[in-house]
């Protein structure tokens, strides 16, 4: 049977191809949402892709993903770099693999998105690639669910 694979966008990335094009890129989240689909169904998974502007429904989709998802690709936007209630909705659904994803490689952008209240909680992390970031953590969450 197919493993069901959240994958989670928090504030403002329902603006992309609008929002700082030279950092984001030109894809919408609709264009990244295709793109995790296709990917999805070549590997096999269910995608579930949902995006939110508000830090509680993120929460609250972590702890549904502990009980319906085999593992979930995280993007949580700018709630990365402040979010202690999001680090513990994945602690708390802990052993469930958690990817944090970032379109931008924030490690070379200003020093606030150096630190990520995430990172310590998630099994590992992805940035810089663009796109196709939200691709290779679903590779990621293929093989550790195997
Ligand atoms: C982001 C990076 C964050 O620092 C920023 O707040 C975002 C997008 C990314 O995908 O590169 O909203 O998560």
């Amino acid at each position: 049977m197919s493993k069901t694979i959240f994958v989670l966008n928090g504030p403002n990335l329902n603006m992309l191809g609008k929002r700082e094009p030279g950092i984001y890129g030109g894809k919408t989240l609709a264009d990244i949402e295709a793109d995790c689909q296709k990917a999805g169904a070549d590997l096999g998974l269910i995608v579930d892709f949902r995006q939110s502007n508000h830090e509680g429904m993120l929460v609250d989709w972590l702890h549904e993903a502990g009980e319906k998802a085999a593992g979930v690709a995280f993007n949580a936007g700018a709630y990365t770099h402040t979010s202690v209630a999001l680090h513990d909705a994945i602690r708390a659904i802990s052993p469930l693999p958690v990817i944090e994803v970032h379109i931008s490689n924030v490690h070379a952008r200003e020093e606030f998105r150096h630190k990520s209240m995430i990172a310590p909680a998630a099994k590992g992390v992805i940035c810089g690639f663009g796109p196709h970031s939200y691709i290779l953590a679903l590779h990621a969450l293929k093989t550790l669910t195997q």
